[in-house]
């Protein structure tokens, strides 16, 4: 009811604002970097994989995404992603030392619970879930699992679930790199440090709204956007175009900034505000270019920058200034911008956001 909703308008709203707790809570027990984090077996299933498959949908999907990034350029172990609908139907090669790995928030999802079990059916039997409700079917299906700790989640567009997801699999990833002698005692100690303070740089990207509002206002009319990023934060830029087709209806699409050239660079016009991710990594003056290209062919940039960039505002280039670059976390950062925009858009569009047309919280038929 209302009062639980306590200053905010919308379930999803407040959801977005606990997002730091929800992380803080998350990491709450994790001490040091093992394999118990995922429970009494991983210990030795851990040990035993060299490959790892993650089948997911919706956001879960783009969580699964972004860890590959992690997993292979960290723990340095061939990873697959898949949308869990596609993987159960095709013929796929299996590989008995392969970890499974279902992300879910609700643990009830139809095609995720039905590829988890096609997988196991194909003689892989370590599996490990990333799920948010420790009593759900996916739970009680997995071997292993990492609970999430975002507490209950009701607006549709999933939010601090998410975020807590992707605590998971970089956790999973520190795990696997340690395991696989890829994690020194020094790097363990530093990337433990930044995830507890990761909370209180969160707090400081949320406090961006007002600005946030602002550029809200220049989406309300229009029918389209594109969303740009590079490496591990293409996926979060998918992750910012299906937040605004499901809750404001505007049609958005996201591609790798250096796929501009084979085909989204026809759809700029000035009409097309162009949404990019541009944290201060090592992908960034080839996104400058990429900008560039855009603003050429008059498109309208908003771009989210990390606060040690030195990228500033330009007629056609509105850049708003993030906390200083996070390393290898950043995706957890910027995907934070990316929701209060969808959200605040939708609002003003006057959309229902809680519950979008067509959509539902846990998709249990296929
Ligand atoms: C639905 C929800 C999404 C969610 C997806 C996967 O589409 O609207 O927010 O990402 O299901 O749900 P799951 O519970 O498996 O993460």
């Amino acid at each position: 009811g209302a009062a639980e909703l306590g200053p905010y308008r919308h379930y999803m709203q407040k959801e977005i604002f606990e997002q730091p707790q929800a992380i803080a809570d998350t990491l709450d027990a994790v001490s040091h970097i093992t394999p118990e984090l995922f429970g009494e077996k991983a210990p030795q299933a851990l040990s035993e994989i060299n490959r790892v498959l993650i089948l997911a949908c919706g956001t879960s999907y783009y969580a699964g995404l972004t860890a590959k990034y992690w997993l292979e350029g960290v723990a340095r172990i061939p990873t697959e992603v898949e949308v869990a609908s596609e993987y159960r139907y095709r013929t796929s090669v299996p590989d008995p030392k392969t970890l499974v790995v279902t992300i879910t928030q609700s643990g009830e999802t139809a095609d995720t619970l039905a590829a988890l079990k096609h997988a196991r059916s194909l003689g892989m039997s370590h599996t490990l879930t990333i799920c948010n409700v420790a009593t759900s079917a996916m739970v009680r299906e997995c071997a292993m699992a990492y609970i999430t700790r975002a507490g209950v989640e009701i607006g549709v567009a999933s939010t601090k679930a998410f975020t807590t997801q992707l605590i998971g699999l970089f956790l999973l990833t520190l795990t696997l790199a340690k395991l696989r002698g890829h994690l020194s005692a020094e790097e363990e100690a530093r990337h433990l440090k930044d995830l507890r303070h990761l909370p209180v740089a969160v707090q400081s990207v949320l406090a961006l709204e007002p600005q946030i509002i602002a550029w809200s206002e220049e989406f309300v009319p229009r029918h389209n956007a594109l969303f740009l990023g590079r490496g591990r934060h293409y996926p979060i830029a998918l992750e910012g175009a299906l937040k605004l087709k499901e809750i404001s209806y505007i049609h958005a699409e996201a591609y790798p900034a250096g796929e501009l050239k084979h085909g989204p660079l026809a759809l700029v016009t000035r009409e097309m505000p162009v949404i990019t991710v541009a944290p201060n990594d090592e992908l960034l003056e080839k996104l400058k270019s990429n900008i560039q290209e855009v603003r050429a062919r008059g498109g309208e940039l908003f771009v989210f920058a990390d606060g040690d960039s030195r990228m500033e505002s330009e007629p056609g280039v509105r850049v708003l200034r993030m906390p200083e670059h996070y390393g290898l976390t950043s995706p957890i950062l910027h995907v934070i911008p990316l929701q209060l925009l969808a959200y605040h858009t939708a609002c003003a569009r006057g959309t229902d956001v809680d519950k979008p047309r067509n959509l539902a919280k846990s998709v249990t038929v296929e």
